[in-house]
């Protein structure tokens, strides 16, 4: 779960953890809870649900006035969205509370560890692993010391996290760690909070202090101590946060939409998380299908709208290229009504990032009524496709708040190249180390978005220059297909103009006819480094269009010298290998249609006409 702000404070603690848990509820909403120390005890309590149910119950069943105290907002990532899944996790006879963001990628390992040594677990998330490790360290170090046992236990956890942790013997401290995901430190007078944003303490002070990766701070009422996980001295770094509370929601940017977009390093990394042994076998142990079912599927079908179907398109390119199993990725509507061929040799994979869409929830009751079996690609857990699926992939993006879908789709298109390297493991089509060859590429991906995220401005500059266009037309062959179908949508949801994407080969076919002086056209190079000289036909259609009077705005690889000839404007991206390079293609398209549309005066969070989720057939 994502949100974690924490507390000390003379106007008591419970107000101050609702409130900022208030302001944090747009990081998830599966469940809340808060436990504070007062008395020589920890106090708890905690509900699935929105905040408004943990608020009720605390009305129901008071706490003691606390001045310290830890809160969450989960957003499901390990166990179900329940009541006792959510956080704090409360261990060693009520001594301890602890919450925690991010995923623990050894958690397996160390419960197995903590059962020997006679831990019982009574939730099933890994939360609980590294409270009930906590404790084992606090109580084996034998000298009460609470940030010994924090970097000692941090030392121990892979992944990523953010941890905090009160115990019954410092009833006014707060010790946490952080790894790979976000905690902030904010100072007050005679009062410091951590959140794991300054949204949620905002309302108490705008100075605050960013911990660095690897660090544990320890806060009290009057001061904080920073070490690294060897207890050695560090710092974080100060600064003064300028926005009001709204921006601080988001983060600084001006829309959740932008938000998100910067977020998609993070939302691809969180997808891959967890995902291999020690022996670096990829492994998906939520994909709770008979080894030997998956074994015999001779046709997978896609089925997704919208952004997800697009999703889809760009996972058959890969399933196909991996497994050699005929594959399929139809939208879910049409699939559902024109009397499908699917049997009990088809593996359905449905993706929705909300898993509430009424089409797509369809299309999988009719393939299960078939025969086949199901396995959902879905950001939200609990919902309704993954509950009804035989099987789900959870990709870990994060609650992804803008209407137009951005960092769900990069995790979905991850997710599914996870699910097809799997079956192609599974199913010998590939070796071992070509496996790992590839894994390592989809590893490297993260950092390459950013680099991408990086050269925004130029991307945002060009958007302002547009801002009047009214049509902008968006072509790609092979993979760079679906990213330019996708990065038409983008423009049609949030700027309300007029675009559509093409297969690049297609353009002779017809489209063509379209280009006529000033045109705006996108163009997905494929990489000059991959087979079938596809890149050498797409420069080609470059060249036709720009004869034709088109401007021409060419996504390529840096490095592609080709391109630059006949492009009115070039973004470049990373190289990677050919079947990956959506995760990087989409990204400026993500950014030009947000500032297009910002620029024209629009909500791009909210645009007309849509919905987050579409529940209705
Ligand atoms: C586009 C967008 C929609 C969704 C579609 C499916 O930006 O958000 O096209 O992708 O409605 O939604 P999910 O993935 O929730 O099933």
């Amino acid at each position: 779960g994502p949100a974690s702000p924490s507390a000390e404070t003379s106007h008591g603690a419970l107000d101050v953890l609702v409130e900022g848990l208030r302001r944090l509820e747009y990081r998830g909403y599966d469940s809340a809870g808060v436990a504070v120390v007062a008395d020589g005890a920890i106090g708890h309590r905690k509900k699935a649900g929105k905040l408004a149910n943990l608020e009720e119950e605390l009305r129901r069943d008071p706490l003691p006035a606390s001045a310290t105290g830890i809160g969450h907002t989960r957003w499901a990532t390990h166990g179900g969205p329940t009541d006792l899944n959510a956080h704090p996790h409360v261990v060693d006879g009520g001594r301890l509370a602890v919450i925690h963001n991010g995923i623990i990628e050894n958690f397996a390992e160390l419960k197995q560890e903590l059962a020997e040594k006679g831990h019982a677990f009574t939730s099933e998330t890994d939360t609980e692993v590294a409270a009930a490790l906590l404790a084992e360290t606090y109580n084996d170090l034998g000298d009460q010391d609470l940030v010994a046992a924090v970097q000692a236990t941090a030392r121990r956890l892979e992944g990523a996290f953010t941890i905090l942790a009160v115990h019954v013997d410092h009833p006014g401290r707060v010790v946490a760690a952080r790894r790979n995901s976000p905690l902030v430190l904010g100072l007050g007078e005679g009062e410091n909070f951590l959140g794991s944003d300054v949204s949620g303490f905002i309302d108490h002070t705008r100075r605050a202090v960013e911990l660095g990766q690897d660090q544990v701070v320890s806060i009290t009422a009057e001061g904080y101590e920073i070490t690294d996980f060897e207890g050695r001295p560090a710092e974080g770094k100060p600064f003064e946060v300028l926005w009001d509370a709204a921006a601080a929601e988001k983060g600084g940017f001006p829309s959740f939409m932008e938000k998100e977009i910067n977020e998609q390093p993070m939302a691809v990394e969180q997808t891959l998380m967890g995902r291999t042994d020690p022996e670096g076998n990829l492994v998906l142990d939520e994909l709770k299908i008979d080894e030997s079912v998956l074994r015999a599927v001779d046709k997978i079908v896609v089925v997704a709208c919208g952004t997800a179907a697009y999703a889809g398109q760009v996972a058959r390119y890969a399933i196909e290229h991996w497994c050699r199993i005929p594959t399929e990725v139809e939208l879910a509507h049409e699939f559902r009504y024109r009397d499908p061929i699917v049997d009990e040799r088809t593996l359905v994979v449905a993706l929705s990032q909300s898993g509430e869409t009424m089409d797509t929830l369809m299309a999988v009751r009719h393939a299960q009524e078939q025969g086949a079996k199901v396995v959902a690609i879905c950001n939200t857990n609990g919902s309704t496709i993954p509950r009804e699926a035989d099987a789900a992939l959870y990709t870990h993006a994060g609650p992804e708040i803008a209407v137009a879908s951005t960092k769900a789709f990069l995790a979905q298109i991850t997710a599914a190249y996870l699910l097809g390297l799997y079956l192609a493991q599974l199913r010998g089509n590939k070796y071992k180390d070509e496996i790992a060859g590839i894994l390592a590429e989809l590893e490297a991906m993260p950092a390459k978005i950013q680099a991408v995220i990086d050269t925004q401005d130029q991307v945002k500059s060009l958007a302002q220059q547009m801002k009047d266009a009214a049509s902008v037309l968006f072509l790609g062959r092979h993979v760079g297909y679906p990213v330019a179908l996708e990065g038409a949508l983008k423009l049609k949801e949030i700027a309300y103009i007029h675009a559509e994407g093409f297969a690049a080969g297609e353009l002779k076919h017809g489209p063509i006819a379209l280009i006529e002086e000033g045109q705006p056209v996108f163009v997905i190079v494929p990489s000059p480094r991959g087979r079938d000289s596809l890149h050498a036909k797409v420069v080609s259609n470059i060249q036709e269009i720009r004869a034709r009077g088109a401007v021409t705005i060419v996504i390529a690889e840096e490095g592609d010298e080709a391109v630059a000839d006949y492009a009115n404007h070039v973004f470049r991206v990373p190289q990677a290998p050919t079947l990956l390079q959506p995760l990087l293609a989409t990204v400026p398209l993500q950014i030009f249609a947000c500032e297009l549309a910002t620029a024209k005066g629009y909500d791009v969070d909210q645009p007309r006409n849509l919905a987050k989720s579409v529940t209705v057939e």
